[in-house]
């Protein structure tokens, strides 16, 4: 029998107050975390989230703490900040999802080169500023038969060189930071650290609903599997990168994305962000 499980584990996951982040969050407190940390930039969002995951947790009788921080992540300062206030709370980090990102979709022409900035800033910079600042805390928690997990919230985007809607930093800014995933994976496995990188396809989301609303039904119809993302395909992915069965899997990218990216037909030329 296998029981994939996060018993007794810390996890922080940036971003964690909606959307993917929001339903790896739930997936940890569902499954035997010890203590979730969520945190965004919005202080309102984090108060609500974490009453949400308070909420699921007790009536699936599950005793887990929850600690939600506001924060902007693409400000030096307030990571250091974030990282601190999450020190003085735990001892230790068995897994960090970085999964805060955002995107900016729009022509050649007419592409804002602050756009691009901005999206590998947060999409990149923040992700290897996270993980820097939490490298500490993940090499307590790992050993040997059970590494600490880092899981980087990459995308099927990282994968594809075509799209036809213009989010240039996106894609790469998703390439990249696959490919910072694989080079700390080299660096951290030896340190008791596993470092893996989720490529989801289309999930609705705040981010995500633009496309799909424009796109959805050609989206759905492209893919081989004949459907968008849902929550149960994030959640069973993130706690399999999370459990200790998956102790040997290292500087992957995993799509979940129903093998749409293979289809060459990831959206049509006519969608518009
Ligand atoms: N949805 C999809 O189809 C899809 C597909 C592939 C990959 N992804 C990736 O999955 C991740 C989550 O996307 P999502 O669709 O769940 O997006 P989302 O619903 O827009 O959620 C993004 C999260 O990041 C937070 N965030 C944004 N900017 C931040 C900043 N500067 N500092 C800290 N937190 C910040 C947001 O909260 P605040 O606004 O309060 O800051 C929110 O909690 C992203 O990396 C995205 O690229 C999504």
């Amino acid at each position: 029998m296998v029981d994939l499980n996060v018993n007794n584990k810390v996890a922080v996951i940036t971003g964690g107050t909606r959307g993917l982040g929001l339903d790896c969050a739930e997936a940890y407190v569902l499954n035997g975390a010890s203590t979730v940390v969520i945190t965004s930039r919005k202080a309102d969002a984090c108060k609500e989230s974490k009453e949400y995951l308070e909420k699921i947790a007790k009536e699936n009788g599950k005793s887990v703490k929850i600690i939600s921080i506001p924060a902007d992540l693409t400000k030096e300062d307030q990571a250091v900040d974030f990282f601190n206030q999450v020190a003085k709370q735990v001892e230790k980090v068995d897994i960090l999802v970085a999964n805060a990102g955002a995107t900016w979709g729009a022509s050649l022409e007419d592409h804002p080169v602050s756009a691009i900035k901005k999206v590998l800033d947060l999409n990149i910079a923040s992700v290897f500023h996270s993980i820097q600042l939490f490298t500490p805390l993940l090499s307590k928690a790992g050993t040997f038969e059970d590494p600490a997990r880092i899981i980087i919230m990459s995308s099927v985007a990282s994968l594809i060189s075509s799209e036809p809607v213009g989010t240039y930093g996106y894609l790469a800014s998703k390439a990249g930071v696959s490919h910072l995933g694989k080079n700390l994976a080299v660096q951290l496995g030896p340190r008791n650290i596993t470092v893996n990188s989720l490529a989801p396809g289309f999930f609705p989301t705040k981010m995500s609903k633009g496309l799909i609303s424009a796109a959805g039904d050609m989206m759905i119809e492209s893919n081989p599997r004949k459907r968008l993302g849902q929550k149960q395909d994030i959640q069973n992915a993130v706690l399999f990168l999370s459990a200790k069965e998956s102790n040997y899997i290292n500087g992957i990218v995993l799509p979940i994305d129903g093998g749409s990216y293979l289809s060459g037909a990831f959206v049509p030329s006519s969608s518009k962000l």
